[in-house]
C-alpha cells in the first residue's frame, strides 16, 4: 500500500443512476477493511467547492446495495475549472475555482479521491489532476457513452426500465392500432435506445448515429398497416436527428458545463407520421424514470467490481486512472485519455447489423 494513504474522499458527480450506492459501498467497505478513513463529499464537485464533506461510518454504507440514487447527492453543474456563478445581472459568469477545491481537499487531509461519474465528471477530474490531486475514476451513466469502457454501471438498469416501457406500450398500441413513439434518454449516443429497442422488438429504432428520413419512418408504419400489422412501435433516442438536420433541443441549462438538454423528437415523429400516413400517432417521453429504481443484479455486480478495483488502484498507488471494463476484464486507463470524448455506436456494430437483418428500420 502507498505509505501515505490514510484517508480517502469519495464523490458522485453528474446525473445520478442506479448502482451509485453499490459503488460507494464497495469502495468504502474495501477501504475500511484495510484501515482507511473514508470521507463522503456531498453533491459531487459542489461539495468540494463549498467544503461540504462528512466522514462515513460502516453503518452509512451498509444496507445501500440495492438503493437507487446516491446517499452522497450529486450535481451535473459544478465543474471546478468552469464553475458558473451569478454575475449579479441575472446571468452567469464562469470562474475557475480549482484553488478553492485544492484548499478544501488539503484541509480535509485527503490522500486521494474516488470520483464516480460520466464524461463531465472525468473531464473535471482531469483538470484537478493537473493541480496535483490524486484521483481514481469509476464510470457511471445510463447513456453508456464513456470512452474506453465497454460498459458503465446504470446502463443495464435503464435498459430494463426502457424495455419494460416499450413492452407495455405494445398492448395499447395494438388495441388502438396506433404508432407509438417512445423517446428515450442517452444524449449523443444511441446505446440505451438500441439495447432497449432490440430487447423489446421495436419496429423502428432511431439513434443519433444514424440520421433518418421521416418519409422512410412513415413508409415503414404504412407498410406494416397494409400487411395487417395494426400498430408500430418506434424507439427514438433523444439525440436522434433528421438527415441534414440538427438534434432537438428542449432547453438550455445556463449554469451547466454541458448546457444542452435534448428533447422533443418523439412529438415531431408522431405528428409527421400521422400527417403522412393518416395513422394515429402518440408520443411518450420516458424521461428521468430511466435513471431511477433499484439497480439490476448485473449493475450491482459491476458496481461492486468497479468499486473494489478503484480501491485496489488506490492501495497500490496507481492514481489518476479510470476503472474500465474491456473485453470482459476489469482494468484501468489514464483519466486524461477519456476526458472530453463520447463513445457512440460504431455504424458497423454487430447489433445494428443484426437488427437490420431481422427487419428493424433505422429510418435511413
Ligand atoms: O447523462 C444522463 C442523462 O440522463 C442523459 O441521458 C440526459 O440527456 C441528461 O442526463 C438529462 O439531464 P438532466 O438530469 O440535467 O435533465
Amino acid at each position: 500500500m502507498s505509505e501515505k494513504l490514510k484517508r480517502i474522499g469519495i464523490l458522485t458527480g453528474g446525473g445520478d443512476c442506479p448502482g451509485l450506492n453499490a459503488v460507494i459501498r464497495s469502495v468504502a467497505k474495501s477501504a475500511m477493511g484495510i484501515g482507511l478513513e473514508v470521507v463522503g463529499i456531498e453533491d459531487g464537485y459542489l461539495g468540494l467547492i463549498q467544503n461540504r464533506m462528512r466522514v462515513l461510518t460502516y453503518q452509512d454504507v451498509s444496507g445501500i446495495l440495492t438503493l437507487g440514487g446516491t446517499i452522497l447527492g450529486s450535481s451535473n453543474k459544478a465543474n471546478p475549472a468552469k464553475y458558473a456563478v451569478p454575475d449579479g445581472k441575472g446571468g452567469w459568469q464562469i470562474q475557475d475555482v480549482r484553488d478553492q477545491v485544492v484548499k478544501h481537499y488539503e484541509e480535509a487531509r485527503l490522500d486521494a479521491m474516488v470520483v464516480i461519474g460520466g464524461d463531465g465528471t472525468m473531464s473535471g477530474a482531469a483538470k484537478l489532476i493537473s493541480r496535483g490531486l490524486r484521483v481514481v475514476g469509476v464510470p457511471k451513466t445510463i447513456d453508456n457513452d464513456l470512452w474506453a469502457t465497454d460498459v458503465t454501471f446504470g446502463h443495464d438498469t435503464a435498459v430494463n426500465t426502457a424495455s419494460d416501457a416499450l413492452d407495455k406500450v405494445h398492448t395499447t398500441a395494438s388495441s388502438h392500432h396506433r404508432v407509438m413513439v417512445v423517446e428515450l434518454m442517452g444524449r449523443y449516443a444511441g446505446w440505451l435506445t438500441m439495447h432497449a429497442g432490440v430487447a423489446s422488438g421495436a419496429d423502428v429504432i432511431l439513434i443519433p448515429e444514424i440520421p433518418f428520413k421521416i418519409e422512410s419512418v412513415a413508409d415503414r408504419c404504412y407498410q406494416r398497416s397494409k400487411v395487417g400489422k395494426g400498430f408500430t412501435i418506434i424507439a427514438v433516442g433523444e439525440g436522434a436527428k433528421l438527415e441534414g438536420g440538427e438534434m432537438f433541443v428542449d432547453h438550455i441549462v445556463e449554469d451547466s458545463p454541458d448546457p444542452i438538454r435534448l428533447g422533443g423528437i418523439a412529438k415531431y415523429v408522431a405528428k409527421h407520421v400521422e400527417d403522412l400516413t393518416g395513422l394515429d400517432g402518440r408520443a411518450i417521453i420516458l424521461g428521468h424514470v430511466q435513471r431511477g429504481g433499484t439497480p439490476t443484479p448485473f449493475d450491482r455486480v459491476l458496481a461492486t467490481r468497479f468499486g473494489f478495483h478503484a480501491m485496489e488502484l488506490l492501495a497500490t498507488g496507481q492514481f489518476n486512472r479510470l476503472v474500465v471494463q474491456q473485453a470482459g476484464e476489469i482494468t484501468s486507463v489514464p483519466i486524461e485519455e477519456v476526458a472530453d470524448k463520447v463513445r457512440t455506436i460504431p455504424l458497423d456494430h454487430q447489433l445494428i447489423r443484426a437488427a437490420r437483418a431481422i427487419g428493424t428500420s433505422f429510418g435511413d
